[in-house]
């Protein structure tokens, strides 16, 4: 009984201390901070804000912006978002508080394209994903390793101007957006995995292009469950099933190509290509190795980030230039003054070519082939331009608005490519971010910023220069007014592809 009497009264003091100590750490617990969040639509139950973004998200949170100010904070389902809608606000977060705005959400939709977020693009800023754009940058996508590939560059662009001088022959208008994606897969595919991943592989070269254009068009779908991960597993539109089933047959395929290039291994000896580059350094400092997995996953990244976001800015850079063909026969004169009219349009002439420059720009400024850039994610707690900014925030910083804000570019609206001329009110913003403006990012900015950005520039560059050199350009009878719909999503390609007639305007020595 008296044992009894003791026990119940210890249970009764730790039951005491225990509320105490409890009530104590409540008490001085360390505020997770004064500043507010910031300003933002409050939204609905359960959907929070997300009936106000819709498809074209960038356009729709430029006009929040305007009530809201520049660093605006809003729940879209279960996840708080903020966005960085001027310059400034993209500083805050892509300088200021890069390093804990390094990771990336876990996107449910992504999650079998990116290999269990096993790729370059959707990681988190783990050891193996620095060790991975350190590869990409030594062996493929910096300065030296880009100037090692320029014959390949230049070899598919010969082909797809023959295969454009033929549809001229057959009086076919020239499927300008699927040509470039067929192009820039192929140059990717030779220097990532040694083969062009469209003619030489026969049947297979169809079975890519269908997988490639099933995978890029697949991720730019509103899915529910990526906003609503509880009821994600019940996928209510079939997005993840369709995506799984595309990344199946899209790996299947990589598979192939990377044994393929294991196989033939030895034939290399000596003259080693960027695959075997990344697994013969496979290890990074902190010891973790880049697995076959991740470099799979990184031939991916390197086939869809590396084509598509290019070829959608040269498609607009085209319609640009038919929408306003003084431009157009601009762009025709310089290059023809400084290559003349008895070869094709080589990469060195594009230091000659500042008119040309100023055009990419300009088709950059209005038409970011990644207007929200990818999502950017916190995992610790910060304060970015006076705000408080929890832990697990969702980051999109709006590279459409900042490209259009008139507070810093003059008529905004306007495709007007002398601004980046010398004298122009532009001239001082560079497209890399080297001028440290922040008003400027078609390729983000910060340790995330697009890891072949080099390469994304010159083959906008390239590929504009030769079109617009090598070819007359017209649309077909009755369609002269040009569309100039983007189709909302992820990236804004044309609502309406791009499908003109081109006629070569070149002695025919230049395109033997
Ligand atoms: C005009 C062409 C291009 C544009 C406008 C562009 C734009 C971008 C943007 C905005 C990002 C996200 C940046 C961020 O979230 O902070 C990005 C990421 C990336 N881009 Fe590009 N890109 C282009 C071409 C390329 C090319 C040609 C390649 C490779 C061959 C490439 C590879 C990548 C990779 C691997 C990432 C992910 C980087 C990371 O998460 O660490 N991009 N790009």
């Amino acid at each position: 009984m008296a044992a009894a009497c003791i026990d119940s009264y210890l249970l009764g003091g730790a039951a005491v201390l225990l509320v105490t100590l409890l009530l104590s750490r409540w008490i001085f617990r360390k505020p997770r901070s004064r500043l507010p969040l910031p300003p933002g639509p409050r939204g609905v139950p359960v959907l929070g804000a997300l009936h106000l973004v819709g498809e074209s998200a960038h356009s729709n949170f430029a006009r929040l912006a305007a009530s809201y100010g520049p660093i605006m904070s809003l729940r879209l389902g279960s996840h708080l978002c903020v966005v960085a809608n001027d310059a400034s606000a993209a500083r805050a977060f892509l300088k200021t508080a890069d390093a804990q705005f390094a990771h990336r959400p876990d996107h449910i939709s992504a999650r079998d394209v990116s290999y269990q977020r096993q790729n370059l693009v959707m990681s988190d800023a783990t050891p193996t994903w620095k060790h991975m754009r350190k590869m990409c940058s030594l062996h493929l996508l910096g300065g030296k390793a880009l100037a090692d590939w320029a014959p390949t560059r230049r070899a598919e662009f010969r082909r797809l101007v023959e295969a454009i001088r033929r549809l001229h022959e057959d009086g076919e208008p020239v499927p300008l957006f699927d040509m470039l994606i067929c192009t820039l897969a192929n140059v990717v595919g030779t220097i990532a995995v040694g083969g062009r991943v469209f003619d030489d592989y026969g049947d297979e070269s169809n079975k890519f292009k269908d997988v490639l254009s099933d995978l890029l068009t697949g991720g730019a779908q509103f899915n529910v469950g990526d906003f609503f991960p509880s009821i994600a597993w019940m996928d209510l539109q079939g997005i993840q099933a369709k995506m799984l089933s595309v990344h199946k047959r899209f790996d299947a395929l990589v598979r192939r190509l990377f044994d393929e290039h294991q196989r033939t291994r030895e034939s290399r000896r000596g003259s080693p290509d960027f695959i075997d580059k990344v697994m013969a350094n496979n290890e990074s400092e902190d010891g973790t190795a880049i697995s076959e997995v991740n470099v799979r996953a990184l031939i991916s990244d390197l086939l869809t980030a590396g084509t598509d976001t290019s070829s959608v800015v040269v498609e607009w850079t085209l319609a640009e230039m038919l929408k306003n063909p003084a431009i157009l026969r601009r762009v025709q004169a310089e290059t023809e003054a400084v290559v003349g009219r008895d070869r094709l349009l080589e990469e060195s002439d594009i230091p000659n070519l500042p008119y040309l420059q100023a055009v990419c720009k300009e088709a950059l400024r209005l038409h970011p082939s990644t207007p929200l850039m990818l999502p950017h994610f916190s995992h610790e707690d910060c304060e970015v331009g006076g705000f408080f900014i929890p832990k697990h925030t969702r980051l999109l910083v709006n590279v459409w608005a900042i490209g259009r804000d008139p507070a810093v570019w003059e008529n905004p609206l306007a495709f007007d490519p002398d601004r980046f001329l010398p004298g122009g009110k532009g001239a001082q913003y560079d497209p890399l971010g080297s001028d440290g403006s922040f008003a400027f990012i078609p390729f983000g900015a910060g340790r995330r910023s697009c890891a072949g950005k080099l390469v994304g520039m010159l083959f906008v560059q390239y590929l504009v220069g030769t079109l617009a050199h090598a070819f007359d350009w017209e649309m077909p009878e009755g369609e002269e007014e040009i569309d100039m719909e983007a189709k909302p999503g992820l990236a804004l390609p044309k609502a309406v592809p791009l499908k003109a007639f081109a006629r070569p305007r070149l002695s025919p020595a230049a395109y033997v």
